[in-house]
């Protein structure tokens, strides 16, 4: 299991919190920034690790901004990713069970460093449950490529 893990300055602290979390639980990540509290671009930073989750680097991204919100947008734009805003453990799981998501994303004024441990725990361990469900997320795929008719 490794994950790829990002933020903008509005979830720096949320990250360092997450990545004390898969250091305790022994799983492979790599940070993909940003490293301080400066102000960046939070597109830029969901790219990169989304894109490395895309490519099958990764098996699951963790992408959190101060919301979740702008994120999961961004990498939502990316072909072959399908992020999620989570904001309770019913969502981490379902989202995995459900639409196969493969990119968690979270807000650091939204949810405490307890629940995003415990909705990371979850997201990464739960399975998709395919079936009608693989035919739901095809045509989400059919959406991305332009082909749904
Ligand atoms: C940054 O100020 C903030 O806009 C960002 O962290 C994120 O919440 C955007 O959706």
């Amino acid at each position: 299991m490794k994950l790829a893990i990002s933020c903008d300055h509005g979830a720096y602290e949320l990250k360092e919190s997450i990545k004390k979390h898969l250091d305790e639980k022994g799983i492979e990540y790599k940070d993909f920034g940003c490293y301080s509290k400066d102000s960046v671009d939070y597109p830029r930073f969901a790219y990169i690790a989304a894109k490395a989750v895309a490519d099958k680097e990764y098996d699951f991204g963790i992408i959190c901004c101060t919301t979740g919100l702008g994120v999961s947008m961004a990498a939502n734009k990316v072909k072959g990713v399908r992020a999620a805003v989570c904001t309770n453990e019913m969502l981490a799981e379902m989202t995995r069970r459900h639409n196969n998501a493969n990119v968690i994303c979270m807000g650091q004024n939204v949810v405490s460093q307890e629940l995003a441990d415990k909705m990371i725990d979850i997201f990464i361990s739960t399975e998709f449950e395919g079936g009608r469900h693989q035919r739901r997320v095809d045509l989400l795929t059919d959406i991305e490529n332009g082909t749904l008719e």
